[in-house]
């Protein structure tokens, strides 16, 4: 395998954290702690790793130690090595590499709490509301053949306006409406690029976009998150090594970290992208989803580029209801024009009602809404977060400021977030494991807890984990006996 992209050895350092902590000899604690990175996603398969002479100066350890951890590392399969070219992770021959979407349990096979994906029901009166005006309105439209491929002029002009008021001056043909965020992006992907080309993304990452990249025939570059955010070092690297066509970025409550990028990064991204030629698409589906009240927004990435070359992705489904599929695309009229007119061959244009709903929630409803989903959500959250510290208390997570989930690391020598994640389906929990939201099937450690349910549901699905990982973890009794639940 090539490489990807390199790691510096301050970034490496920064992500080792204490490595010397437990007993082991160094060695083996640097190799341990290496091997948790790959396997957590933190430093992706096929970074070249740092030179020996280099690392050992910065971690502050014999040049001989980094060569046994390298070499150890080799004969385990998560470093390869050639003369001349250096190091560069791996994994061990065999181990999947999944990249899989998430999909909504069923909902007619009832009992099963579903926290597979991160969505609410709908905000109600207000959504069954504005259908029923909107079909009040549809005699506007039926004398016309009913295909708008950039979308209404009217939600377009919302839409604008929504971006003008939030601190980005916007124009109604720099908006084509589209079904749903993930329409917006499949779009984008036709449009922009080809096969084999290379898209950086977050690790952790939104999985179906992740599966959209790669079933184009794209190529994720994984550019790891810490956990306070965007390390722009390693960005920069990245998209100066891999040369990536795209970056697919979630500044606004990171899906599925919930984390939010300050200003100053959102400059500096914009600025590192121009200079690698790297298009931003930026996905703005959480914007909304502000939880803690009194929190200043930054304004939408998009307006720290004067070139006008940063594209948004958005989405109704979030702030109303995701059965609505109503989203869009804002760049450059020229940009919108063209996706508009190769979108015949795609899904034509978006159903003429539910884009006049929108409309009316944008216009009329959208501060009480607002209001409404935020208080639900964050009321949500607290529930899922004091029953998960009471109940799983060496899982640790990030409280998110906005967003709709939360990032569980699970406890240290326990099960991996695959194993969690089928033995909770047996009792009666469906949730997202980490490999779900990597690159190469890494963050085992890991599973996303959306707070999407009511406070109640939430303790519920909390109790139904508890039982999960104690049953599989019981050789005498299989996960399967907790369907009873
Ligand atoms: C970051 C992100 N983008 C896109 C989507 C999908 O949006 P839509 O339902 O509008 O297609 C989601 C849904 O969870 C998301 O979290």
């Amino acid at each position: 395998m090539s490489t990807r992209s390199s790691i510096g050895a301050a970034q490496l350092d920064r992500a080792l954290g204490d490595w010397q902590q437990g007993r082991d000899v160094a060695y083996r604690s640097l190799a341990g702690s290496l091997r948790s990175l790959v396997l957590d996603g933190r430093v992706p398969v096929a970074s070249r790793l740092p030179a020996e002479r280099e690392l050992s100066s910065v971690l502050g350890v014999s040049r001989t130690t980094i060569a046994a951890a390298y070499e150890l590392l080799r004969d385990e399969g998560f470093l390869q090595s050639r003369r001349g070219a250096g190091s560069w992770t791996a994994l061990p021959a065999g181990r999947p590499m999944p990249v899989a979407g998430l999909s909504p349990y069923p909902t007619d096979r009832g009992g099963v709490i579903d926290l597979g994906v991160a969505a609410m029901a709908a905000a109600e009166p207000w959504i069954s509301t504005a259908m029923a005006a909107a079909v009040d309105e549809l005699p506007c439209y039926t004398g016309t053949h009913g295909d708008f491929p950039a979308g209404l002029q009217v939600l377009r002009q919302a839409v604008a306006d929504r971006y003008t008021r939030r601190g980005l001056p916007t124009v109604p043909e720099q908006i084509m409406v589209t079904n749903g965020a993930t329409g917006a992006f499949s779009l984008l992907l036709r449009a922009l690029v080809g096969p084999g080309d290379r898209i950086a993304v977050e690790s952790p990452s939104y999985a179906n976009a992740l599966q959209a990249i790669c079933l184009h025939g794209a190529r994720p570059v994984p550019v790891p998150l810490e956990r306070d955010g965007w390390p722009l070092d390693a960005w920069a690297r990245t998209l100066r090594e891999a040369g990536p066509t795209l970056a697919y970025v979630i500044p606004d409550f990171h899906n599925p970290t919930g984390l939010l990028m300050p200003d100053h990064q959102r400059r500096e991204l914009v600025a590192l992208a121009r200079s690698a030629g790297t298009r931003l698409v930026v996905d703005e589906t959480l914007a909304e989803l502000l939880l803690e009240p009194g929190t200043v927004l930054p304004a939408p990435l998009a307006a720290y580029d004067r070139n006008g070359s940063v594209i948004t992705i958005g989405s109704a489904g979030k702030t109303f209801w995701g059965g609505l599929r109503i989203g869009w695309i804002r760049a450059a009229p020229e940009l919108i024009r063209r996706i508009a007119a190769d979108r015949a061959s795609l899904d034509v244009s978006s159903p003429v009602l539910e884009q006049l709903a929108v409309c009316r929630l944008l216009t009329e409803c959208l501060p009480e809404v607002l209001e409404y989903q935020r208080a639900r959500l964050r009321a949500q959250r607290d529930a899922l977060v004091d029953a998960v510290r009471a109940e799983l208390p060496d899982w640790t997570f990030r409280l998110p400021q906005g967003g709709l989930s939360l990032w569980v690391r699970t406890e240290e020598g326990g099960l991996g977030g695959s194993a969690l994640a089928s033995a909770a389906q047996g009792c009666g929990v469906w949730i997202g494991s980490g490999p779900r939201f990597g690159v190469d099937g890494m963050l085992e450690r890991f599973v996303r807890l959306p707070f999407t349910q009511p406070a109640e549901v939430a303790r519920e699905a909390v109790r139904r984990l508890v039982a999960a990982r104690a049953t599989a973890g019981s050789p005498e009794a299989p996960a399967s006996q907790c369907a009873l639940l």
